[in-house]
């Protein structure tokens, strides 16, 4: 649910049971779930305590909040997220991203899993999304009112969390590609004939989720970051087909690397001045 009485009692239960909020979220997808397992200190509630928190039927997803700290930075993960294509519905994570927000989070790092429209960034890769496109012109801010449903997507994904995350990967000796996410509705994979459209239109990646949060996020005002483990190449660039449970399988195959590099990531978060509370004067 998203109406303020849920996101009232949603924050107030998270207030309650955790204190103050941790200044970053982390919506892990397809893929990331082992990240979870960096978080010191967890503690857990399940969504069903939160009524602004819509549970997800999709396999490798965890419908839990947990409250952890990776490093020196406090984080929220959201185990679970809810697609556009399990009701029809693309305000799913209406609810639960404006609790965050009403609670104190400052920063929204998503991750998914996508299928790679570029043969030279294969399964295993790790991409930045600098920039998405809403392939199905939907979106979760219909139905607003006021001019602030008019929101800015010139710069989406936060410009200075783009170059932290950049630093952070030359500085690891990882191998971070970059590029521009597309939302297709799903739940089928695309045709061959759509990955060559995406491809021509300036997508790099493909994939069934994410961009809605991003618009939900930059309406309340959450920087937004976000990152694309690539499973598979896009329907038609390959001999395979393509498979949810091929997906999670590749996914697992990477999961660790795409993890640990979301770890340090976060932890990195504890250093960057813009995120910490300005001093008292
Ligand atoms: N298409 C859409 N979503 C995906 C893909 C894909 O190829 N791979 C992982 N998620």
């Amino acid at each position: 649910m998203r109406d303020s009485a849920s996101i009232e009692i949603s924050v107030q239960r998270l207030l309650d049971r955790f204190g103050a909020a941790p200044e970053v979220a982390v919506v892990l997808g397809s893929g990331w779930a082992g990240a979870a397992q960096q978080l010191l200190d967890a503690r857990q509630v399940d969504y069903r305590e939160l009524p602004a928190f819509e549970a997800t039927s999709v396999q490798g997803h965890v419908s839990a909040l947990t409250v952890g700290r990776i490093g020196g930075q406090q984080v929220v993960t959201l185990g679970g997220r809810k697609h556009t294509y399990e009701t029809g519905d693309c305000a799913g994570m209406s609810g639960a991203l404006r609790s965050l927000q009403s609670w104190g989070v400052k920063v929204l790092l998503q991750t998914n899993a996508a299928g790679s429209l570029h043969r030279n960034m294969p399964a295993g890769s790790l991409m930045l999304i600098t920039d998405h496109i809403n392939a199905p012109q939907r979106s979760p801010l219909v139905g607003e009112e006021g001019n602030a449903r008019f929101v800015d997507m010139g710069r989406a994904y936060d410009p200075e969390l783009l170059a932290h995350t950049r630093a952070l990967a030359k500085s690891r000796q990882v191998k971070l590609f970059e590029g521009t996410y597309l939302w297709a509705l799903g739940p089928q994979f695309e045709t061959p004939a759509e990955i060559r459209m995406f491809a021509a239109w300036g997508a790099d990646a493909v994939g069934m989720s994410t961009v809605p949060e991003t618009i939900v996020a930059r309406h309340v005002g959450l920087r937004v970051l976000g990152l694309s483990l690539i499973t598979n190449l896009g329907a038609g660039m390959s001999e395979e087909s393509l498979t949810h449970s091929a997906t999670l399988q590749q996914a697992q195959q990477s999961g660790a690397f795409a993890a640990e590099f979301l770890g340090a990531l976060v932890a990195s978060l504890a250093e960057l001045a813009s995120l910490q509370n300005p001093p008292l004067v």
